[in-house]
């Protein structure tokens, strides 16, 4: 059984880009996979507890905290954690918002980058400790960045998620992009076109 977290992250509702193409490909996934089994999380409706300080040193106690609703966050951390490393596919929504991520967003991943689960310190430098998981990340923006030297060098979205999920050891990624949707209806019509038609070319396994 193949199993799939769906992650969405816009904070725009219905009126989101991202969370469209993450239900078409998720849609897609299960008519390519038989018995896929679909977990969702919705960051921006549910956001992540805050990594605080007093999250960050509960999560290493090895104690449960007295502190019901620090007991509540830790509870939450883990089950973001053990969500993404039950599953074989990962599909995140990933809206560019102020050259990066959404800040809920950001939020889901700093319960994924733990010691000793996601990636260990050896004397050779960082290990990742994740293995045979495939990240397609769904990337909408405003502008035009992809294939544009000075405007990449701003992209702080895709070049995060990369290095991010990288370190943890994620070799298998696709990027399916919608950009330029803010560059009037001609360019969001077109950029959703050519994102449908990466989703579509997208292999099963
Ligand atoms: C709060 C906010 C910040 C944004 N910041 C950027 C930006 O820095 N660069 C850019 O190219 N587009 C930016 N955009 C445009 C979005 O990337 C674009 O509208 C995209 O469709 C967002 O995905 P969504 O529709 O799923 O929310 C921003 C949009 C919002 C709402």
């Amino acid at each position: 059984m193949t199993r799939l977290l769906h992650i969405d992250s816009s904070i725009m509702g219905e009126k989101s880009l991202s969370r469209r193409l993450t239900a078409e490909l998720v849609e897609k996934l299960r008519g390519d996979i038989p018995g896929l089994e679909v977990a969702y999380r919705d960051v921006a409706a549910a956001a992540p507890p805050m990594l605080s300080s007093a999250l960050f040193f509960a999560r290493g106690a090895g104690t449960e905290p007295e502190d019901a609703a620090l007991r509540a966050e830790l509870s939450t951390a883990r089950d973001i954690l053990e969500e993404f490393l039950a599953a074989d596919i990962v599909v995140i929504g990933a809206p560019m918002y102020n050259f990066s991520i959404p800040t809920q967003l950001r939020g889901w991943i700093d319960h994924l980058v733990v010691p000793g689960k996601t990636f260990a310190y050896t004397a050779a430098g960082l290990q990742g400790l994740v293995t045979g998981k495939r990240l397609i990340v769904v990337s909408t923006r405003g502008s035009l960045y992809a294939g544009n030297e000075a405007l990449s060098a701003q992209d702080h979205q895709e070049a995060y998620l990369r290095t991010t999920f990288g370190n943890l050891g994620v070799t298998d990624f696709a990027f399916i992009r919608a950009e330029g949707v803010g560059l009037g209806p001609a360019q969001k019509e077109e950029a959703l076109a050519s994102a449908r038609r990466d989703i579509a070319a997208l292999a099963a396994a």
